[in-house]
């Protein structure tokens, strides 16, 4: 009998996850029902939001349950379908899990063409990560030409569009990244006016001043993909009737708060005095954009106009090894998990 490989939670962390949070098992091939359509995955996206499904605290979305496969989204060919719309051979974007096939409801998936671009892409710089850069900037922080933008986690998959979508919109962009190495991509590869170390010594204050020098009139629109330290060190560079679009708080994922505090009293201060609008959101209010968003950015992506970079961790069995190295970031750009057989040959 025919058999599948999934990644499941196998325990909830307390804290920071590790390799014991998570377990590898074969199982019975899915057959597809009415409606349904059994895929076999190409490439895993890896995302940050993984992190909140494995507490068992109900967020915008349900928990995974302990037993269950991993939640993901993923690209896979279509193996068999019992849905109109969808034939053998075909390739989707859609929740495949942690898992090299899956049963999934027709409606949850998204043909996409494989020449269009490579089909990693669908996952990263044409995927949800660019979706949310996209809306982030335009919709949330309405972004204009000539203002000042600090982004945080600049070289990530969400980050990294934000910043060159900035640069294209006539924005000044300080972005914030961990490492040289990341920083120097930041300015000679996605066009950042400047890019700043987060993990550089002198903690929050350093950092501050560093923003100070590279935004000598102030800080218009924070793209906050943080939270932590960054936030700290931004939050006093804002200009009057400065934007916030909060995007996330990798930083303070895993109960790591207490590594890099902030008082509310400090940052609800710093919210008033400097009248700021803060904005939080969550892509998946967003989708009716998509069409909109790739519109303009797939054909900038084809150009080589918009540029990408992927982490790839190669084998389901690696996907928790490169989850967890990307929660302390460990990945350089979209971290992809290489499932099965990319049929495009990328
Ligand atoms: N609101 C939404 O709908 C939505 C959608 C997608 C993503 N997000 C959020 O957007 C953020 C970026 O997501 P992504 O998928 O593009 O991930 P990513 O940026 O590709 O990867 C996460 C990055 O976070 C940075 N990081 C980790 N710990 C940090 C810390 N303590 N301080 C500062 N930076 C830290 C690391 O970059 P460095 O090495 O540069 O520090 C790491 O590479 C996440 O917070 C995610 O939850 C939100």
């Amino acid at each position: 009998m025919p058999e599948m490989t999934r990644i499941v939670l196998a325990a909830r962390p307390e804290g920071a996850p590790g390799p014991e949070s998570f377990r590898i098992e074969q199982a019975p091939m899915p057959e597809p029902g009415p409606g349904m359509v059994l895929l076999r995955t190409i490439w895993l996206s890896l995302d940050p939001y993984m992190r909140g499904r494995m507490d068992a605290a109900k967020s915008y979305a349900a928990p995974v349950e302990v037993g269950a496969t991993m939640e993901g989204g993923g690209v896979a060919e279509v193996l068999a379908s019992q849905a109109p719309g969808f034939a053998p051979g075909d390739v989707v974007v859609g929740p495949t899990g942690w898992a090299s096939h899956a049963v999934v409801p027709a409606e949850a998936l998204r043909r996409i063409d494989p020449a269009a671009a490579p089909l990693s892409t669908a996952l990263g710089v044409l995927g949800m990560p660019g979706l949310t850069a996209w809306v982030g900037l335009d919709h949330i922080a309405g972004a204009k030409a000539g203002e000042t933008i600090v982004v945080s986690a600049a070289t990530g998959a969400v980050g990294s569009l934000a910043s060159q979508l900035a640069r294209r919109r006539g924005l000044r962009v300080i972005g914030v990244a961990g490492g040289a190495e990341k920083c120097a991509y930041a300015v000679e590869t996605l066009g950042c006016d400047a890019c700043l170390d987060h993990r550089a010594p002198g903690g929050a204050a350093a950092l501050s001043e560093a923003i100070g020098a590279a935004a000598p009139d102030g800080v218009d629109i924070y793209f906050e993909n943080v939270g932590g330290r960054t936030l700290e060190a931004v939050l006093p560079r804002m200009n009057l009737h400065g934007r916030i679009a909060l995007c996330g708080m990798i930083a303070w994922f895993s109960g790591k708060g207490a590594a890099e505090p902030m008082t509310l009293p400090a940052v609800w201060r710093m919210i008033l005095t400097r009248r700021l609008r803060v904005q939080g959101f969550l892509v998946f209010d967003h989708f009716d954009r998509l069409p909109a968003f790739l519109a303009e950015v797939a054909p900038l992506v084809r150009s080589g106009e918009i540029v990408w970079r992927e982490s790839v961790a190669e084998g389901l069995e690696a996907a928790p090894g490169a989850f967890l190295r990307l929660l302390d970031g460990g990945n350089f750009g979209k971290q992809l998990v290489r499932v099965g057989h990319d049929p495009a040959g990328t």
